[in-house]
């Protein structure tokens, strides 16, 4: 009944080596107000700043980290400016998802040559810090990769970025870094999309999920994963699939009005204490009933962490033939119903939970229904 299909690849084939995600930068309508909502929900630190009060006079950018993870959070000053009209359109969004490499520029041509379309061609940023390289290629709807060579930087973050401090001492809730990021595209085109990643970056197809592994009563939807060669990249790209109802999918796209990143899932080494801490900093997760945990222990077996702990939590648990993770994922972090984030705690497994694909979509229904969308 189950279809999954894991395709193993025996060789390194990226077009050029990746070296991590450098940074994701979401367009907001008030990115002051993000920024703090990141430090207090989220345990983010506020690290550097670009705005008017440096020379920037055309939006404000704020950076922030937690371990490896950095966002920044941009908003335009002005309202015909390129980032308000992506704002006004697409709502609070990921614009970037920035990829660390070894040299930008011939980076950037190779993945040209294999069929990328620039979004901007290599620039040279300079300051007292040193130099970074920045290039960028399109990917689905009007988000980019922006390749970032840092190698001869030693700054905060970028040159033009002054370091900045908050009032807010903010207390980390145990994120590490991005473990990976999910594109939603429109039907039928995520074939497109896994083929892009594969003939431009030279990335492995990872994992398929048709629309019977991912599907209720009412809705569905499909998946491919791909991975670049360490796999520290990891992008699947989902598509609706037509069921009863209207898809999760097709709710991001109606609402996003495109393609874009659907969520980022970000990894602890201490779900049980991480969750703990975001619910009382107010993060608010997707519910699942108590009855999915009726049959949890049977399908995943044992587990290090106290059941009851997960329970109360609400986290989810599934298991592959490497071991086990645990997950749990947030409700949209902006009024659209468009992007939003996962907690995710690897125990050797190394899937996306599929076992938990129901109990979540049918989450993710009720609250379609709820909002009249479904
Ligand atoms: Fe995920």
């Amino acid at each position: 009944m189950q279809t999954l299909t894991e395709i193993k690849s025996q060789t390194q084939t990226d077009a050029f080596p990746i070296l991590g995600t450098d940074f994701i930068e979401f367009y907001v309508g008030n990115a002051k107000q993000a920024a703090h909502y990141y430090q207090t929900a989220f345990g983010f630190e506020l690290i550097a700043y670009k705005g008017p009060e440096t020379g920037n006079r055309e939006f404000c950018s704020y950076v922030l980290k937690q371990n490896k993870i950095r966002f920044v959070l941009t908003s335009s000053l002005f309202p015909d400016h390129e980032i308000n009209k992506h704002f006004q359109k697409h709502g609070d969004g990921v614009k970037v998802l920035a990829l660390w490499v070894e040299d930008a520029k011939s980076s950037y041509e190779t993945a040209l040559s294999r069929g990328a379309e620039s979004a901007f061609e290599p620039i040279k940023l300079q300051d007292e810090h040193g130099e970074v390289i920045l290039a960028g290629i399109k990917t689905y709807g009007e988000t980019i990769h922006t390749l970032v060579e840092r190698k001869n930087y030693s700054g905060i973050f970028l040159p033009g970025f002054v370091k900045k401090e908050s009032l807010l001492k903010s207390v980390s809730t145990g994120l590490n870094y991005v473990d990976h990021c999910v594109g939603n595209v429109e039907l039928g085109q995520m074939n497109r999309w896994v083929k892009f990643y594969q003939d431009v970056l030279g990335f492995k197809l990872l994992i398929t999920f048709d629309d019977k592994d991912i599907s209720t009563e009412f809705t569905a939807l499909m998946s491919k994963v791909v991975s670049n060669g360490n796999g520290y990249i990891k992008f699947p790209i989902n598509e609706p699939a037509e069921g009863r109802k209207k898809s999760q999918i097709e709710e991001y796209i109606d609402f996003y009005h495109g393609a874009g990143v659907q969520h980022i899932a970000i990894e602890t080494d201490n779900i049980l204490k991480t969750v703990d801490q975001l619910r009382k900093n107010g993060v608010d997760f997707l519910y699942v009933p108590d009855n999915y945990y009726d049959t949890v222990m049977d399908r995943v077996g044992h587990i290090d962490e106290n059941i009851e702990e997960v329970k109360r939590l609400n986290i989810l648990v599934d298991r592959d033939e490497d071991g086990y993770l645990l997950q749990i994922f947030t409700k949209p972090v902006q009024d659209r119903p468009t992007v939003f984030f996962e907690i995710i705690q690897r125990r050797g497994a190394k899937s996306f939970g599929k076992g938990n694909f129901k109990a979540l979509f049918e989450a993710i229904e009720r609250e379609q229904e709820l909002r009249g969308n479904l």
